[in-house]
């Protein structure tokens, strides 16, 4: 399963790199301004600082909502690295811009997906990924683990290539249900990275090691 960080803060995006375990970014209009990024000259610059951190896919979201927006910004974005993955809302444009940027072999992501339905089109249109949005579907006594387990069966179905990036993740057992499920790629906040490392009887087993080896050692 791949690792990405869901965030525009490059602190944070440090200290994951520097786990040895990231395999990416994403980042969202709403994470730029979270930061204080705003402009659109200091958004391309936060993108390249971003690429310039880590080694892998970094997600980055046009702002237009027609067609000849999405491509004129996708264009100026795969323009950064080629790093950039162009990261599209799930619309009618939206699906023609990733048919459009999936033909010239750009990357793609279909963001905003809520259902099954959804995920088959962004296949279809040849989406290099696939969010569907996991915390925001169970912040409305939805499942989002049930859409992430229909989209695995539909994309086995056909042998679709396009990955499964579970999204909007809240804490670390949406990561580990994913992973049960067979997601490709996950992007969630830090802290539910973090809190892989943590177990109660991790702790205790160090804690005696420690005293035992000093006794051992007065
Ligand atoms: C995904 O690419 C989005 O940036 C993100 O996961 C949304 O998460 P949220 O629902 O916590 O805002």
């Amino acid at each position: 399963m791949k690792f990405f960080i869901d965030t525009a803060n490059l602190a944070q995006i440090k200290e994951a790199q520097e786990l040895g375990i990231l395999d990416g970014v994403t980042t969202n209009p709403s994470l730029m301004a979270k930061e204080g990024i705003t402009g659109k000259n200091n958004i391309l610059k936060h993108y390249v600082d971003i690429c310039n951190l880590v080694e892998g896919d970094v997600s980055a979201e046009v702002n237009a909502l027609d067609l000849e927006g999405m491509i004129r910004e996708g264009e100026e974005l795969a323009d950064l690295s080629d790093q950039i993955v162009i990261k599209l809302p799930m619309t009618i444009d939206g699906i023609k811009a990733c048919k459009y940027f999936s033909d010239r072999e750009l990357k793609t992501n279909m963001t905003l997906v809520f259902s099954a339905g959804q995920a088959l089109l962004a296949a279809k249109a040849g989406a290099t990924y696939v969010s569907p949005f996991i915390g925001r579907l169970d912040d409305i006594s939805s499942d989002g683990l049930v859409l992430i387990e229909e989209i695995r069966d539909i994309y086995d179905n056909y042998g679709y290539e396009t990955e499964i990036l579970a999204a909007s993740i809240r804490h670390t057992m949406h990561i580990v249900n994913c992973a049960k499920i067979g997601a490709d790629v996950m992007t969630g906040p830090l802290s539910a990275i973090l809190g892989l490392v943590k177990h109660p009887l991790t702790d205790l087993g160090i804690a005696q090691f420690v005293a035992d080896y000093e006794k051992g050692n007065i």
